[in-house]
């Protein structure tokens, strides 16, 4: 994907101007002197209420005012939010993981109280979802409007996992508005003294935590939507990783007595190194293997935590100087010590 930078002859508004002005006193790489300055997205805490990995619901589409196929929608006002994923520069990043979770209209969260649904949270709303972007890197979720409780303002919960790593992201996003209860009483916590958005230092990052919720055109039943663009805080090259495999890979003799096998990892990926050393033995089998030259061959799997050459050392010399070594994709490195 390749960035197009706006044209020289393109106005610059005071708007962006303004952003463009923030980044730089933020101390804030911008891509250049041209390039379209973005906001980036600042990181909040993910709270205590995403959902425990045996809980994640089955129903995690991006809908999240109807439950599996319930006939009665969830409560409250029915809000869509969508945007792009976009990296620094503006590039839309493709297979960017989106999830959603918030406070029901009550105020309630699914699992705010238990590792089992909050029985207190409206039993038709889904309360969390998931979204997968497209090359665009747009993603999109109906939702209604979330309720408020005691020591926040009102807010949505994001997740951002990108493409080739293992770490959510998290933010928050809220509405610019004076926020109202549902009894029309104006509540205590407000944007302004919220303890996530109010302590967000930079001007630019909080003002695009909040956002600006309309009417949807041509609606009657008090819709109301927001767009929304989360910009990750670097440049991003999309992965090209492969599905789980293996390689042949020669081993080079190394001072100590050991090979080096030196092999192409991506981050999480596990690697398992195989030969038959011997010809009095044609069964392939795991070879032990220490990370350095002198290091303890203490280990039959390596899940790597970096992008680039890694080095692993096995003692046995393989027939014809080749080893075999097989990797599985992140997630699939359950089963073998
Ligand atoms: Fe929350």
């Amino acid at each position: 994907m390749k960035h197009h930078p706006h044209s020289f002859h393109v106005p610059v508004d005071r708007r962006r101007f303004f952003k463009s002005m923030a980044a730089v006193s933020a101390g804030f790489a911008l891509p250049g002197f041209l390039a379209e300055a973005l906001t980036v997205s600042p990181t909040v805490t993910q709270g205590p209420y995403y959902p425990l990995a045996k809980n994640i619901p089955l129903d995690k589409d991006n809908d999240l005012v109807q439950l599996n196929d319930q006939l009665t929608l969830a409560a409250g006002v029915v809000t869509y939010v969508g945007g792009r994923v976009l990296d620094n520069s503006g590039n839309p990043i493709r297979g960017a993981l989106v999830e959603l979770w918030h406070a029901d209209r009550e105020g309630d969260y699914l699992y705010s109280t238990s590792a089992t649904r909050n029985a207190a949270c409206d039993v038709n709303f889904a309360g969390f979802g998931q979204f997968l972007t497209g090359s665009d890197g747009r993603f999109g979720f109906r939702t209604i409007k979330a309720g408020l409780y005691r020591g926040r303002t009102r807010h949505l919960h994001w997740g951002i996992t990108l493409p080739g790593e293992l770490k959510r992201t998290t933010t928050q996003t809220g509405w610019n508005e004076v926020a109202y209860d549902l009894n029309g009483i104006q509540w205590d916590t407000q944007n302004s003294n919220d303890n996530i958005f109010s302590t967000v230092a930079n001007a630019s990052q909080r003002a695009s935590m909040l956002l600006d919720f309309t009417p949807v055109p041509a609606t009657t039943t008090g819709e109301q939507e927001a767009t929304w663009d989360y910009v990750a805080g670097r440049t991003f090259t999309e992965p090209t990783y492969p599905n789980g495999g293996s390689l042949v890979v020669g081993g080079v003799p190394v001072d100590g007595g050991r090979f080096k096998l030196t092999i192409p990892a991506y981050v999480g990926y596990s690697y398992e190194v195989y030969a038959n050393p011997t010809l009095a033995d044609l069964g392939w089998r795991a070879l032990p293997f220490a990370l350095s030259a002198t290091g303890v061959l203490d280990r039959n799997i390596h899940t790597s935590a970096a992008e680039g050459a890694l080095d692993i050392y096995v003692e046995d010399p393989a027939e014809k100087g080749f080893y075999y070594v097989g990797y599985r994709v992140p997630g699939a490195n359950i089963g073998t010590p």
